[in-house]
């Protein structure tokens, strides 16, 4: 063996399939969330014969394959079954009822969109869809601005399940009680993956992304450990493919130790740089957040004040908003109380790293 056998030449790649280290790659088995698809697939059952189907409340912290088994389901409903009609809509970019209108209108095909007022595309989704049977699918439903939209689904579309996916369990609890009683939602939660669990997925994940042998054993589990400590299969994704990358740079041939820790790194930095991102006040803002978390804004003002704040109501609150831009808090959105709409402000579940980590 030459000197040389371990350099990859250019012509040649360590990757048999890079998109399988995408996010939103849909691979075709699913493992351990059979049980789930098969609760989710109960809800959609009834439709086959013509009824209504039950609707779901999906829960659980981020990257446990939430999204990705929901899907897994709509697509099977999408190449075999026509009589029903999966829509899928993320309320992360589509968070008013306007665009989730769009979007519906997008899915069904229905391209004349433009300068129509949300109730206009609501009377032709209703005509259309009223003809057949739905699922639809309202992932990250807390990031959602505006609820007017399920109530109209609920009410007006008759033979449906509506799936909700959040990562905050507490979210149906401030739901509208209008929407609340309609829904009448079974809740399906998603725990994080035990340690084989974890090994097993990202050795399918490999065995898709890479050639063979590519991943040494070593590396292997660290992926596997720090992905496991993590408790977010994404991350393992974005590990996984840094560390590809970085070994193709160098032209090698495996990915060892050596380009784990240096992804691992630039995972643990980019926290680091995130933190250093914010001004002053924006991190007494986030001390107070992590101090009294789950608080209203109100009252973390009050806190905020308290504690020696000195910024105006109105600074404070963009200083929220800059800190839930950059993923360190959330704000969930509660309406109808005695002070009318508030927003709860927690901790972001696995802070501050951002979990759709192609932001980077
Ligand atoms: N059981 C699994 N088998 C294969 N891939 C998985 C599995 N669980 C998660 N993944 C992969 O991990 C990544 C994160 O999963 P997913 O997007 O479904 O997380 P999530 O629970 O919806 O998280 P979030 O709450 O942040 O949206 C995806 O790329 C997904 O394909
Ligand atoms: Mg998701």
């Amino acid at each position: 063996m030459g000197v040389f056998s371990d350099i990859l030449r250019s012509d040649e790649t360590i990757f048999k399939n890079v998109i399988a280290l995408d996010y939103d790659y849909i691979p075709k088995l699913v493992p351990f969330r059979e049980v789930h698809q098969r609760h989710m697939a109960s809800c959609i059952t009834p439709l086959f014969q013509d009824r209504s189907g039950r609707n779901l409340f999906i829960h659980g912290p981020p990257g446990v394959g939430k999204t990705v088994a929901c899907r897994h389901v709509l697509k099977e409903i999408e190449d075999e079954h026509e009589e029903i009609e999966p829509i899928y809509i993320n309320c992360w970019e589509k968070n008013t009822t306007h665009k989730i209108m769009t979007a519906i209108c997008d899915s069904l095909g229905y391209k004349f969109t433009q300068n129509k007022k949300s109730d206009e595309m609501m009377k032709i989704i209703k005509e259309i869809l009223n003809k057949k049977s739905v699922v639809f699918v309202f992932d990250e439903i807390d990031k959602a601005e505006e609820h007017d939209f399920l109530y109209w689904i609920l009410e007006q579309i008759y033979k449906k399940a509506v799936f909700l996916i959040t990562n905050y369990k507490e979210w149906l609890l401030n739901m509208d009680e209008r929407i609340k009683s309609r829904l009448t939602a079974e809740i399906l939660e998603f725990k994080q993956y035990n340690l084989p669990e974890t090994k097993e997925i990202i050795s399918q994940r490999i065995g898709h992304a890479f050639r063979e042998n590519v991943v040494e054993k070593d590396a292997f589990d660290a992926i596997v450990k720090k992905t496991y400590d993590m408790g977010d299969l994404r991350k393992g994704l974005y590990l996984l493919k840094e560390a590809g990358n970085l070994a193709e740079e160098r032209s090698l041939k495996h990915i060892s130790i050596d380009q784990i820790t240096t992804a691992v790194k630039k995972l643990d930095e980019f926290t680091i740089n995130k933190m250093e991102g914010l001004d002053d006040d924006e991190r007494f803002v986030f001390e107070v957040v992590k101090k009294y978390p789950d608080s209203k804004t109100g009252d973390l003002y009050k806190y905020y004040m308290n504690s020696g704040g000195k910024g105006s109501q109105k600074t404070f609150t963009r200083k929220l908003a800059k800190l839930s831009e950059g993923r360190f808090i959330t704000m969930e959105k509660v309406g109808g109380g005695a002070e009318g709409n508030t927003s709860i402000i927690k901790l972001a579940s696995r802070q501050p790293v951002n979990k759709k980590i192609t932001e980077f």
